[in-house]
């Protein structure tokens, strides 16, 4: 039976009883990890949030009706134990926080009881994560997801207070608003005032962070949740969250400065590692060529390397075709994986056509230093040599090539180059390598549109020095826009935007829009900015994927409390789920279509 608290209170927390207090009384609360009886000794392990703590109930210490329901103790009950601390004679446990004390209980109450939970409350679960998920509370009593979300939260007031001390203010912006699409696909929410129309919850704060920079703000942040219906994957929720900044009067390097020095404090003071600033930085274009992405993972090498020039007239007709239909042959080494078997190399081959390739043309070059290859019978030996020198092919050496459009072979070299370093375990967690990634290009050619669209978004600045580009090669220009990368992984994004009328009238006219579309969409920051707007620029990382790499953590899922699966549902609520038929008609919406949830 479920006991009252009455006159007990918690004196400390698990961990916070060390063997300073050794000889006095304390009062302890949590739950049952497990309990040994032997004989005359119950020993229980309580556990709470901090940790571990050993109880020993022993016949001589504690009232005979205390120990009795020592022995019905099971795995979850919630208890609060009074009790002397105490030197542990043997079985000091060195793993443990407090491994050299233990609490000789004098009085156990039961504050409630508990079914046996589907699967055991400890370290590196092997549970399914579908269970995991259905019963999060209880998945998330386990210490690695505690540590996770303790480390999140320190994460999030320590940028709180680096912000405020440099002058940034914390400003909320609201979740209701107006549908400007910026991207991803938009979650509405329909009004039941005004019928037949919609709020769309925010993609990020973008455009009232720069309203506050047009009110004088002039530093903002915010620890924004934002929403987007997009394709999930282990970087992805549709709803996730984000440190979101704005400055005025400011340019690349401010932001750039301000940003590093938050993520040099965040590393430091949460995990003791040491970032080296100035970050690196690398522009857009050099990363795709070294590395075939935009978000380079610098902790290996294997970078890609052009050999259009030495093949481009060869008589093997993937890659002369390729580089004649302007497209490019380029390589990457897998150092010593020269004696890789047969059907490694061919499922390297299926991986790399899952990005779109037509296939992938390999090289080894043997110990006596012939070669064996896909395509050496269409090339000459001078060739053959030629290329060996450009991709610094040793013997043993394994040379992976890709042939068609630059992007795509960018794309499957890319790809190609992370998941060997994958197979390979050239990937150290405990590395952390930073990079900011400049000079994007501004627009994307949309072949499905048939137009231009933002790479970052619409209010970006063009580099000064390409805005003549606007009118004769858009697709050339370079955008002010900045990623920031850590080990493979985009954490966060940003750009200078524009403030002058004259360039934002020009990239809609790129972007295909008339003067009316814009007003339709942006009016209200169109308008804002014929008030007087500073200069400014700004930044938001991804504060979960950030919380997933300090945390060595794969999947975004580990550092949230309340994730959603592949299919954006939440196992747990069952959210999203059918509404009443009252709650509809009252918002005048009528369903053509309704997922029968049970039927699955
Ligand atoms: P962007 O769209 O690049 O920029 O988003 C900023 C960062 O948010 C993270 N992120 C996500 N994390 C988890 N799940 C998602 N679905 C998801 N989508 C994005 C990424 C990304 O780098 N308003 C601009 C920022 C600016 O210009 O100031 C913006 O939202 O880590
Ligand atoms: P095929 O001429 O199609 O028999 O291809 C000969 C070799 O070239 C095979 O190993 C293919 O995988 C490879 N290959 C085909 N197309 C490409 C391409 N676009 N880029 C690189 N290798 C290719």
């Amino acid at each position: 039976m479920a006991e009252s608290m009455k006159g007990l209170k918690r004196t400390h927390r698990c961990t916070e009883v060390s063997n300073k207090l050794i000889g006095e009384t304390v009062t302890v609360m949590g739950w049952v990890q497990k309990r040994r009886n032997l004989g005359s000794l119950i020993f229980a392990d309580l556990r709470d949030r901090s940790g571990l703590l050993q109880i020993v109930f022993d016949e001589n210490d504690v009232k005979p009706e205390g120990f009795a329901k020592a022995e019905t103790l099971r795995s979850e009950f919630v208890i609060a134990v009074v009790g002397k601390v105490t030197k542990r004679e043997a079985a000091v446990n060195e793993s443990l926080a407090t491994g050299d004390i233990e609490i000789r209980a004098t009085e156990l109450r039961i504050l409630s009881e508990s079914l046996t939970p589907p699967f055991p409350i400890e370290e590196a679960s092997n549970t399914k994560e579908e269970i995991r998920l259905k019963y999060r509370y209880l998945d998330l009593r386990r210490p690695d997801l505690q540590r996770n979300l303790i480390m999140r939260s320190k994460a999030c007031i320590l940028t709180r207070a680096f912000l405020a001390e440099e002058g940034f203010l914390e400003i909320e912006t609201p979740v209701l608003n107006k549908s400007t699409p910026e991207g991803a696909r938009d979650y509405l929410v329909p009004s039941r005032i005004h019928p037949g129309n919609f709020y769309a919850l925010p993609q990020s704060p973008q455009l009232f962070k720069q309203l506050l920079m047009c009110a004088g703000y002039d530093r903002y942040f915010q620890i924004a949740k934002c929403f987007r219906d997009e394709d999930l994957r282990a970087d992805r929720q549709p709803e996730f969250t984000q440190i979101d900044m704005e400055l005025s009067f400011v340019d690349i390097d401010d932001v750039i400065d301000v940003n590093e020095r938050l993520l040099q404090k965040l590393f430091k003071e949460i995990l003791d590692v040491d970032i080296k600033l100035p970050i690196q930085r690398m522009t857009w274009k050099e990363a795709m060529e070294r590395f075939g992405s935009d978000k380079p993972d610098t902790r290996f090498g294997m970078e890609l390397k052009d050999i259009s020039d030495i093949v481009k007239d060869c008589g093997f007709g993937v890659f002369a075709g390729a580089v004649e239909n302007g497209g490019s042959v380029r390589g990457i080494n897998a150092k010593g994986q020269g004696s890789m078997p047969r059907k490694k190399i061919d499922a390297l081959v299926e991986f790399a056509k899952g990005y779109g390739a037509k296939g992938l043309a390999y090289l080894v070059i043997n110990d006596d230093g012939t070669y064996k290859s896909s395509f050496a019978k269409f090339m000459t030996e001078d060739e053959l040599e030629k290329i060996a020198e450009r991709m610094e092919g040793k013997p043993g050496d394994l040379l992976l090539f890709a042939a068609d459009k630059s992007k795509l072979v960018f794309d499957v070299l890319g790809g190609l180059r992370l998941k060997l370093a994958e197979d390979l375990g050239l990937l150290d967690k405990n590395v952390y390598n930073f990079l900011w990634i400049t000079e994007f290009p501004l627009l994307e050619y949309s072949e499905e549109q048939g137009r231009y669209v933002a790479m970052h978004h619409p209010f970006t600045m063009p580099m000064e020095e390409d805005l003549p580009l606007l009118d004769t090669n858009p697709g050339a220009v370079r955008a002010k826009a900045y990623d920031i990368v850590l080990n493979g992984n985009e954490i966060g994004g940003g750009s200078v935007r524009i403030y002058q009328s004259h360039i934002q009238e020009k990239m809609f006219e790129v972007l295909g829009f008339t003067k009316e579309e814009a007003y339709e969409r942006f009016g209200f920051l169109l308008n804002a900015f014929k008030y007087g707007v500073p200069p400014h620029a700004g930044l938001a990382y991804g504060l979960d994927r950030l919380i997933m790499l300090m945390a060595k953590e794969d999947s975004i899922r580990e550092v949230i409390a309340f994730p959603k699966i592949k299919d954006a549902s939440c196992l747990m609520t069952e959210a999203p789920n059918v509404v009443d038929k009252k709650q509809l008609e009252e918002l005048c919406i009528v369903c053509t279509k309704t997922e029968d949830k049970e039927g699955e």
